[in-house]
């Protein structure tokens, strides 16, 4: 298995470019399923949760082309993939194919309203608590699908077609909107989806659903409404940026020190987070071309944050913002509110030196003047990342094995960050 090795205590200068986001371009190839024609995706990351998403829809019968390189591309450029759902052949989504990636799950409503049933393993993904799909499943019910859970599978089905509905989610969840919007799109009738989830990755969606047919409005609001239309067609959109990867970067150079453009970064879709690096002493400021983040020297200020659904402080960057405050000059409270569990990067951390107490749904950070490379394992995908920012700042050398993880979700890592000075490179394992 592959590591990365990190030697710390170098300032990243120079130009990041951001990525598409793998939780848009997750949903977008799965609305592919909902067409007949073909759905041309534009800015697609290079990411192994992508890869694994095409077997699962090769499964299902979807031909997908990826285009070759093009003149003057950079080697970063996202991807454009071509998906043609013209036959779904098969309606069961096996156990072997989606219990490596929770979003996999999400499947089951586009072959539903398409097909009239679909069978679909119960979900895997990252171990960051137990992550149910009881609100995605509500979901298929109130818009008049028949459920049944029989040996690990979810066997859906509505014969006659499904019809639109009332969706009240009592928890915000943006598998559940998601699921609820492919399947409304198709539906007869008028949906409304209520507490919906507002994240950007919902209205990229929705955006895409809109070109390919879809009657919705209202997302990025809490309530949608989706007027069903009996077909879809294709359509070409791009893939957003991605949020997640361009607060992470942001955290490395908070951390490290230096100078770098997020470039093509929104800031607009990670505002607070940007807003609590802002407050962390580091200089955070939109340009035409995309984010530029600033820390040229001087102490890291703790600061105290709770993660909420969007427009609040993403869960998916709480790891990082953690590790940033491992090296503040004082105490900071990190509470996360939409995951149990997902404090499981606390201990790795402590490898460096960090002084983390956890107080149930509260790590309590002290920040200590200066952490210590160490052998350190990922162990899920935003975790993964945590560590690598620690890595930047800690004294000498730093291995993190188990780097699956980040081949999950973020693309060129390396390359990237050694594009901005750091030390870093892969170690292909042995054999
Ligand atoms: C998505 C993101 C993930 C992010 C999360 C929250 C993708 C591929 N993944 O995950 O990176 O961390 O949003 O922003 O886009 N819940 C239930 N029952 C359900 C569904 C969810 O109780 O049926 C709970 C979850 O356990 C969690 C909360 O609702 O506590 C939010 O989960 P949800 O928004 O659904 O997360 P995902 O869509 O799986």
């Amino acid at each position: 298995m592959d590591r990365i090795r990190i030697v710390g205590g170098q300032a990243l200068n120079g130009v990041i470019p951001i990525s598409g986001a793998k939780n848009a371009a997750l949903p977008l190839m799965i609305a592919s399923l909902l067409t007949d024609a073909t759905l041309t995706l534009d800015n697609v990351p290079r990411l192994a949760d992508g890869a694994q998403l095409l077997r699962i829809l090769g499964n299902h019968g979807v031909d997908y082309r990826i285009d070759g390189k093009r003149p003057g591309d950079h080697p970063t450029a996202g991807q454009t993939v071509h998906l043609d759902a013209r036959r779904i052949v098969d309606t069961t989504a096996p156990y072997e194919l989606v219990s490596r990636m929770r979003a996999s799950f999400w499947v089951v409503a586009p072959i539903l309203a398409r097909m009239g049933e679909a069978k679909v393993s119960l979900p895997g993904g990252c171990a960051i608590g137990t992550r149910p799909v009881d609100l995605l499943i509500m979901a298929l019910e109130r818009l008049g699908a028949e459920i049944e859970i029989e040996a690990g599978y979810v066997i859906a089905r509505a014969p006659r077609g499904l019809r639109g509905g009332e969706i009240d989610f009592p928890k915000v969840t943006v598998g559940g909107t998601h699921t609820a919007l492919m399947a409304a799109s198709l539906a007869h009738g008028h949906t409304l989806i209520k507490n919906a989830a507002r994240e950007p990755e919902v209205v990229d969606l929705a955006d895409c659903l809109i070109k390919m047919g879809a009657k919705i409005k209202g997302a990025g609001t809490s309530e949608i409404e989706v007027e069903g239309v009996s077909r879809l067609g294709g359509a070409r959109h791009a893939v957003l940026p991605d949020r997640i990867e361009t607060g992470t970067y942001a955290m490395c150079v908070a951390m490290a020190g230096g100078d770098v453009l997020l470039q093509g970064a929104r800031p607009d879709l990670l505002q607070n987070a940007l807003d609590m690096i802002a407050l962390s002493g580091a200089s955070v400021a939109v340009t035409p071309e995309g984010v530029r983040v600033a820390r040229k020297g001087g102490a890291i200020a703790p600061v105290n944050v709770t993660t909420e659904p969007f427009p609040g402080f993403p869960t998916d960057l709480q790891a990082q913002f953690m590790a940033l405050m491992t090296r503040a000059d004082g105490e900071s409270r990190i509470r996360e509110t939409i995951f149990e569990n997902r404090f499981m990067h606390v201990q790795e951390l402590a490898r460096f030196g960090a002084r983390i107490r956890l107080d149930n749904d509260v790590a309590i950070v002290t920040g200590v003047k200066t952490l210590k490379g160490a052998p350190v394992m990922a162990t899920d995908l935003r975790a993964s990342a945590c560590l690598v920012i620690a890595a930047l700042a800690a004294e000498g050398e730093t291995m993190v094995n188990r780097v699956y993880h980040l081949d999950r979700g973020f693309e060129h890592l390396e390359q990237k960050l050694a594009g901005c000075g750091a030390i870093v490179e892969r170690l292909a394992s042995p054999g």
